[in-house]
């Protein structure tokens, strides 16, 4: 082949934007008023989960394999709320990322057993626990280590069900055990399907917020027919609201899709909850009153009813 034949055309140059003023600004005209039709419209049905076993842990996963939804933020801010107010839990972090031990002000590089211990030496799960800056609150870190776990366990029998083999053990001592899943649909979030007995999703009020959602949907639907009869979903909640037209045009919509199974209002976005992971403290401890730790007090306060944990703790 002649050389001249393996090289590719430059490039062409992208046309140049100039002297745009870069404001954030509503645009209201009628064209604007109603986003498009693309988007599901139809009430997706998703089963609502039955209630817990006596005296076992209620398994729950905040999912959505949509990236930067504020699943971490979700699980380490309810986490924390629910514990503060006497709620045995343990968050598991499935994901590589390992964002709920800095969350937490945890150093995760000396940390030798973790997320990955408890899918792959089950008899470890006990060991894989790590006691928090907070009362009742336990973290079972996730880390780089899970990177490849996907492949490494791709010919192995039941690799579907390895993490619900490893918590086992775990159930009889805590009331909630709350699991941060990776921005995927991979293995390890199967796994956390099959070891659950709910799900939480967070939605972002944000424009693509519903593509993925009917995807999320059917895996949760045929995790239930062949995997867990028990999975169903316990709540929707909207997250990184702000008071714009779109914003609010996308909650109405996300209102519909999920008509029994959204928890208002939505969780407003909040430069303090941005903050606190760079403190490696929860917003319950770094900013309280803020508007987010404010709409996190709610939203756990929601879920424990939701979850019958007041009964059981007063
Ligand atoms: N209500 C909020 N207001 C402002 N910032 C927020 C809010 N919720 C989350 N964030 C920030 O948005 C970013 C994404 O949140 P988070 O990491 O919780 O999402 P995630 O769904 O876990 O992401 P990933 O899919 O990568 O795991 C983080 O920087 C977080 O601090
Ligand atoms: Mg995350």
């Amino acid at each position: 082949m002649d050389e001249d034949d393996t090289s590719i055309p430059e490039a062409a140059p992208a046309p140049l934007v100039i002297d745009v003023e870069f404001v954030e600004k509503e645009i209201s005209s009628p064209q604007f008023e109603e986003l498009g039709q693309a988007e599901i419209r139809e009430p997706l049905n998703l089963p609502r989960a039955e209630k817990t076993h006596a005296g076992k842990a209620r398994v729950v996963s905040v999912i959505n394999q949509k990236g930067g939804v504020a699943k971490t933020t979700t699980v380490i801010n309810v986490a924390t709320h629910l514990a503060i107010n006497g709620v045995k839990v343990l968050v598991i972090d499935c994901d590589s990322q390992g964002n709920c031990a800095t969350g937490f002000g945890i150093d995760k590089s000396r940390i030798r057993y973790g997320t990955r211990t408890l899918m792959t030496s089950p008899e470890d799960s006990i060991r894989a626990r790590h006691a928090t800056a907070i009362e009742n609150l336990h973290l079972i870190v996730g880390d780089r280590s899970l990177v490849g776990i996907e492949d490494e366990l791709v010919s192995q029998l039941g690799r579907e069900r390895l993490l619900s083999e490893g918590l086992e053990p775990l159930l009889p001592h805590y009331d909630l055990i709350l699991i941060d899943t990776p921005p995927s649909l991979g293995l390890v979030s199967i796994n956390a399907l099959v070891a659950s007995d709910a799900v939480v999703i967070p939605v972002q009020t944000e424009y693509f917020a519903l593509e993925g959602l009917a995807l999320l949907a059917s895996t949760i639907r045929e995790i239930r027919h062949r995997l867990n009869p028990r999975l169903g979903v316990d709540a929707v909640i909207m997250t990184m609201h702000a008071p714009t037209l779109l914003n609010g045009q996308v909650a109405a919509q996300v209102r519909e899709t999920f008509p029994d199974l959204v928890v208002d209002p939505p969780i407003r976005r909040n430069i303090r909850l941005a903050e606190a992971p760079s403190h490696g403290t929860p917003i319950h401890i770094h900013a309280p009153k803020s508007a987010g730790g404010q709409d996190y007090a709610n939203l756990s306060n929601a879920l424990k009813e939701l979850w019958g944990f007041g009964e059981k703790n007063e």
